[in-house]
């Protein structure tokens, strides 16, 4: 199969009340773990690279091992570029073979966040390529967003509601009270605050940072119509503690393969876990 936009996962995801995971990848061995995972659990899947994965693998070789490891997956697989900064870089990779975008226009005004969504969806659609915005702040876990700073940094329901109708947009990521990264405590997630969107936008809602939210919160945030799930720092941990636990046995171990094989599959297997929670095994 060749990759797929996220619309039509998403659309699925809606029809059958469970979320599709968007999982980070930055080399060869997690591309592999995602794919071997979505098959295992005959799912559908999104694989979505962040600045940070360009910046080191180049977005020649991420899009060339997407656009493999699509070919050979027996289940659907979308290409996202993960909050990209511009309209300049999200062209760049719907040239080179995404399959669907985020342009993340979330620290810029709110007229100007919908201008740069609506640039992008006016290239996007004409090429089959799905787009999701951002509104609101999803900090790092360093931001530390307190409770009275909630109301300035959530996502306000009315902007989403505006902001849905002025773009059209696919998706859409709200801000309420996940953040990047390692949590130092256990992230309290605005419920009441998502339910509200909730009642005021049907596009699929995405929920960022999700590693270290407490599953029955996952449950619950799918329930009420998370439709896309980003993780990637719990991939990270399951990926490089693995590669610690081989050389903690061996510390002479010189074979990369010896390191990162089974770094790649404890990356398989809590990416299968997530699967199971988001609910989408067996929806391929
Ligand atoms: O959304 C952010 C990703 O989880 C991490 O981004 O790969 O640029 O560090 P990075
Ligand atoms: P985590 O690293 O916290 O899982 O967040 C991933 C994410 O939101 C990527 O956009
Ligand atoms: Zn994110």
């Amino acid at each position: 199969m060749s990759l797929v936009s996220i619309s039509d996962l998403l659309k699925k995801a809606e029809a059958g009340g469970y979320a599709v995971g968007a999982f980070n990848c930055n080399n060869m061995e997690i591309v592999q773990a995602i794919i071997a995972a979505a098959e295992a659990e005959k799912s559908p899947v999104i694989m979505q690279a962040s600045q940070g994965a360009i910046k080191y693998a180049g977005i020649e070789y991420i899009t060339a091992m997407a656009k493999i490891a699509a070919e050979n997956a027996s289940v659907p697989v979308a290409l996202h570029l993960d909050h990209g900064t511009s309209f300049e870089q999200v062209m760049m990779c719907i040239r080179s073979g995404f399959s669907s975008v985020m342009i993340d226009g979330s620290k810029l005004p709110f007229d100007d966040n919908v201008e740069l969504t609506k640039r992008v969806i006016a290239v996007a659609r004409a090429v089959g390529v799905s787009v999701e915005a951002e509104l609101g702040k999803i900090g790092g876990t360093e931001d530390d967003i307190h409770v009275d700073e909630k109301d300035a940094f959530f996502t306000k329901p009315e902007e989403a509601k505006e902001f849905v109708e002025r773009t059209g947009v696919d998706a859409l990521a709200v801000a309420i009270g996940t953040a990047h990264g390692q949590y130092k405590g256990i992230p309290e997630l605005d419920f009441p605050r998502l339910e509200k969107i909730r009642s005021m936008i049907r596009v699929p809602i995405v929920l960022h940072g999700s590693s270290g939210v407490p599953d029955d919160a996952i449950e619950k945030a799918i329930k009420i119509g998370v439709r896309k799930v980003n993780i990637d720092t719990n991939i990270r941990e399951a990926f490089v503690q693995a590669c610690r636990d081989v050389l903690n046995k061996d510390s002479k171990e010189i074979d990369p393969r010896k390191v990162l094989g089974p770094a790649r599959e404890a990356a398989t297997e809590i990416i299968r876990e997530k699967i199971r929670l988001f609910g989408s095994s067996g929806k391929a």
